[in-house]
């Protein structure tokens, strides 16, 4: 593969070949990561925002499950970097006629791709393609597993607010049981040194969850009071199989973040959500849309993110 070398400064290699997931990465890693995506920042804020560092490099993004950021935000941060994308969709491709994962991504690398970028609804899905083929995986959310991307995101996005991560008090609230946000956050953060609470409905929140070392508060005032940052998380009406709550308006009620709730806290907390958003559920429009929300600078951030995590392995590749 071919990586033209460009003015990045500062840049060393990742300790891994795959993006699997944030529990596999180290601290040092995850900052490698980020001074770099403070690289590309700077790159896609310049009116000609392309970069030549991945040319002759061929990505492969298959997207096995619905997506719209984060297949849009990797495609855009490989155009940036100039490699050449091919996008799959498994609802119309071979997948439907019962070839194996193995086999469909066997046959794209056959055709001289270098890097897959793969969502997929079953958790340890990226884990298992790594072990069968030679191209790097990664992990753009594997069922209520990992979406390590958005966790990178959502911690530069902090770091960028706050100036650092280290000792900060990170509330992740809502539909924890279903979420790959979830557990890819609580990592990252934790490696980074923050505090982290969880806070939602019994019934959304994982038997022992504390024993990943997380506060647990089911009182959302209490949790919100106590962090500086409240990522409100969707519910995963499509990964429920059962009822977990009587209903979303008493949901809204009991664990949405409202106006009144945020201007009625002691100090100004940040609020953030990965999206897709349900307005009026776990957060309201005006939430949602106010000046301590920074939603969309997540999604900038990620960009740079991606396009720091695909430059990163694709420099271990040339080894
Ligand atoms: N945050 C996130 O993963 O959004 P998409 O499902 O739209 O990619």
């Amino acid at each position: 593969m071919a990586i033209v070398k460009r003015s990045i400064k500062g840049m060393t290699k990742l300790s891994t070949k795959h993006l699997l997931g944030i529990k596999y990465l180290t601290p040092t890693d995850i900052n490698l990561i980020f001074k770099t995506a403070d690289n590309f920042k700077e790159v896609i804020n310049r009116p000609i925002k392309k970069v030549p560092s991945l040319r002759d490099t061929t990505i492969a993004n298959l997207f096995f499950e619905n997506s719209t950021r984060t297949r849009i935000s990797f495609e855009l941060a490989q155009k940036r970097l100039s490699a050449d994308v091919i996008n799959f969709s498994a609802s119309s491709s071979s997948v439907k006629k019962g070839e194996t994962l193995i086999d469909t991504v066997n046959n794209i690398l056959a055709m001289k791709v270098d890097m897959i970028v793969m969502r997929h609804p079953n958790p340890g899905a990226a884990v298992f393609l790594s072990k069968h083929i030679d191209a790097s995986i990664l992990n753009a959310g594997d069922g209520a597993h990992e979406h390590p991307t958005q966790a990178l995101l959502d911690a530069y996005s902090i770091r960028e607010k706050l100036g650092n991560v280290k000792g900060k008090n990170i509330l992740i609230a809502g539909d924890i049981l279903h979420s790959r946000v979830a557990l890819s956050n609580i990592f990252c953060l934790q490696k980074l040194g923050a505090n982290v609470m969880v806070s939602g409905p019994p019934t959304l929140l994982p038997m022992h969850i504390d024993k990943l070392g997380v506060k647990v508060e089911t009182d959302l005032r209490k949790a919100l009071e106590w962090c500086d940052v409240a990522n409100m998380l969707r519910i995963q009406l499509e990964r429920q199989d059962v009822r977990y709550i009587p209903s979303l308006r008493e949901y809204s009620m009991l664990y949405g973040l409202n106006k009144d709730l945020l201007d009625s806290l002691k100090k100004k907390i940040i609020v953030m959500h990965p999206g897709p958003i349900n307005r009026g559920v776990e957060i309201t429009s005006d939430v949602a849309d106010s000046k301590q929300s920074i939603i969309l600078e997540q999604v900038e951030n990620g960009v740079a993110i991606r396009m720091a995590v695909l430059y990163l392995l694709a420099g271990r590749n040339e080894d």
